[in-house]
């Protein structure tokens, strides 16, 4: 059977498998990311878009960071509607740093060609399907290529595939414990040929669901609306969707979005989900593999950035000289980022969607909390040091 070897074995090219090639690179280790879809799929592929500052400072530090800075849509700030009422927070003022607006297809752009650029090995249309002797000192992820099994032989594998991927199941019944939570609706997703009507997202808790205004460039809005988990899509023709953005973000007087051909529209489920421990023996899961949250918070490709930040370092120090006290405290540290962004990611999410039944005490608590960052400083400063990312955790 065709075999190969390399240092690190990554299984996904999402940000998190492709951050850790780059960062391992840099470092001198080598690495082979195996990624089931093409290259065109996972460039085109819509997701989130805001950066933490933290994540902005990473790709910037590693030298992946030009295009992001030229294009990059700088926010110091968002806006909260609700009750009639509009009111901004302020971040950049409150905690000292900003977020970036960037789409996740253009950091995943970004990494791809700076891997190939640097002579990189990822292995597209390369489906992993078993993750072998794990607990010896060399794992072998078993995968297909054009109809073809071949090996991958090598020190340690990083499990970066997703929620979907087959990493986390190569753990031993008994080893993870999971913990996870589904919420009772769903977003609709759109994009839109239009320039943004705002300089800043707006995030609205409306009595017909929740909105969102957000955007990629000064040409194209991205927009999402709380919709049922089994909404069907077909049932969502383009003007139906601006109607119910008009009635759900217009409440304004004397402001208006504006509309333009939608380009893409999809439906994605909410969950929060995690996974304890992130590693076993030579296994290290990062990103979507072991954590997902609601998109609410905009954490999802901040958290799998941080974790491969870890792992990058950790991996450093085995190989620079045999150091294995990163590794083994890889998992625990990373689990500390991840669980604020699970509280802060249900916190915005349980604020701002309306609720499977109308519940009128909820609502009015709803409206207390939201008004509660609108008045306090001391409120305000802690979603915003939640939002733009904290440094330490
Ligand atoms: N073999 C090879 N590749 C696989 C396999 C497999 N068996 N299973 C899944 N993959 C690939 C997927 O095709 C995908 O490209 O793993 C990649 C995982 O990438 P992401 O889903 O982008 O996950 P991650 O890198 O952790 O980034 C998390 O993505 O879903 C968003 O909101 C989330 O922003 C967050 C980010
Ligand atoms: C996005 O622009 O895609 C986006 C922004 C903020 C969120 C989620 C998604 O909370």
């Amino acid at each position: 059977m065709p075999g190969m070897r390399t240092q690190v074995g990554i299984v996904g090219a999402g940000p998190a498998g492709l951050m850790l090639s780059h960062l391992l690179h840099l470092r001198g280790i080598e690495s082979v990311v195996l990624e089931s879809r093409s290259r065109d799929h996972v460039e085109h592929r819509l997701r989130a878009g805001v950066l933490e500052q933290g994540s902005v400072d990473l790709l910037c530090r590693s030298g992946v960071g030009e295009r992001l800075q030229r294009e990059g849509l700088r926010h110091e700030g968002i806006e909260l509607r609700f009750a009639g009422e509009s009111h901004r927070v302020p971040m950049a003022d409150l905690t000292g740093r900003a977020i970036t607006v960037y789409g996740q297809q253009e950091v995943v752009k970004d990494l791809i060609a700076a891997r190939l650029a640097a002579g990189g090995s990822i292995l597209f249309e390369a489906d992993a399907v078993r993750l072998d002797g794990l607990d010896s000192d060399s794992p072998i992820v078993h995968f297909r290529r054009d109809g073809r099994d071949e090996e991958l032989h090598c020190d340690f594998v990083a499990g970066c595939d997703g929620f979907h991927g087959v990493s986390r199941g190569a753990v031993p019944d008994g080893v993870l414990t999971t913990y996870e939570r589904t919420y009772p609706f769903a977003w609709l997703g759109v994009l839109a040929a239009a320039p943004p009507a705002v300089e800043e997202l707006i995030y609205a808790n409306h009595e017909r669901g929740f909105a969102l205004y957000s955007m990629r460039s000064p040409e194209i809005s991205r927009l999402y609306l709380q919709v049922a988990p089994d909404e069907d899509i077909a049932a969502w023709p383009d003007e139906r969707i601006w109607a119910e953005l008009r009635a759900r973000l217009e409440t304004v007087p004397g402001w208006s979005l504006n509309e333009g051909p939608i380009l893409e529209k999809s439906i994605t489920p909410m969950r929060s989900f995690v996974v304890e421990p992130m590693r076993w023996e030579r296994l290290f899961l990062a990103g979507d593999a072991v954590h997902i949250v609601p998109p609410t918070g905009a954490k999802g490709m901040n958290l799998a950035l941080a974790d491969v930040a870890l792992l990058g370092d950790a991996f450093a120090a085995w190989y620079d000289g045999g150091r294995t006290d990163l590794l083994e405290t890889y998992s625990a540290k990373a689990l500390r980022r991840v669980w604020r962004a699970q509280h802060f990611s249900w916190w915005m999410t349980s604020m701002l969607h309306r609720l499977e039944r109308d519940d009128p005490y909820e609502s009015k608590l709803q409206t207390a909390t939201l008004r509660y960052v609108a008045t306090s400083e001391a409120y305000a400063r802690s979603l915003s040091e939640n939002y733009v990312g904290l440094p330490e955790v």
